[in-house]
């Protein structure tokens, strides 16, 4: 579904992206770890066209990526659920979502996608007149990955979900991204929380600054001794 082949970035002259390889199949949950800075969030915006490639390739379902305005990608079925939320704070709950189906082609689909977004997430139609910003951290992260499935993904991006979320909430999200999931939408995630994403992947891969240092089944990885020294202190 998405090949990225050999991708080289760079921010000015701080070279982050090195020959990155990476593919996600269909159906499949991809998680790509890795330390803070180590290019995580770059790959991702690559992919939705925030930043442009300095070498190599991305295509999504045979279409070249790299041709296409960051709008366009999102026609494509990619969409992006960003870093630290970043909901729409003076708008409420159900505006939000609103706003994640500013595509045309899936606005048709808006009250369904609606329906769907208050299944998944009840506390989110409990609040739905509530103003986003003074929704709680874990009840930010809920919007924010509804209003990325307001537009009819066929491929999600999430970027580090369950970053400051406590224990409980964590689980939560893990176990909405794998229903998601069954739901049909491919995801790929980055992720900090080593452990839990690669207990919900079907793959993974391993980027230590900048490079692709391993990948293999979320199992395989989980059980890889680098992995286990390096992020889950064992
Ligand atoms: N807009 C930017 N301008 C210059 N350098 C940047 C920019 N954005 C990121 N970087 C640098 O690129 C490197 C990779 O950043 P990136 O955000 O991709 O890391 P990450 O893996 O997502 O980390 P984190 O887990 O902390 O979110 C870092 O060294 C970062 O400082
Ligand atoms: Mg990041």
């Amino acid at each position: 579904m998405l090949t990225i082949h050999t991708l080289n970035f760079s921010y000015g002259d701080l070279k982050v992206l090195w020959d990155v390889d990476l593919q996600v199949n269909q159906g499949e949950i991809v998680t790509v770890v890795g330390s803070n800075g180590a290019g995580k969030s770059t790959t991702l915006k690559n992919i939705s066209r925030l930043v442009k490639p300095t070498s190599g390739s991305l295509t999504f379902n045979g279409t070249d990526l790299t041709k296409l305005e960051p709008h366009q990608v999102v026609e494509q079925g990619i969409v992006q659920v960003p870093e630290g939320r970043k909901i729409f704070p003076e708008m409420t709950v159900l505006e939000n979502l609103r706003m994640g189906s500013y595509i045309k082609s899936s606005r048709g689909d808006r009250e369904a996608n609606i329906d769907r977004a208050f299944t998944l997430f009840p506390r989110l139609k409990e609040r739905a007149r509530q103003l986003g910003g003074t929704m709680s951290g874990g009840e930010q992260q809920m919007l924010a990955i509804a209003r990325g499935l307001m537009a009819n993904p066929k491929l999600l991006l999430l970027d580090e979900p369950s970053l400051g979320l406590a224990p409980l909430f964590v689980k939560f999200i893990f176990d909405i991204i794998t229903e998601i999931n069954r739901q049909g939408v491919t995801i790929l995630l980055v992720e900090q929380n080593v452990f839990q994403s690669l207990r919900i992947s079907h793959r993974a891969y391993v980027l230590e600054t900048g490079r692709v240092v391993l990948s293999g089944t979320g199992e395989a990885l989980l059980n890889d001794e680098h992995v286990k020294k390096a992020f889950l202190g064992m």
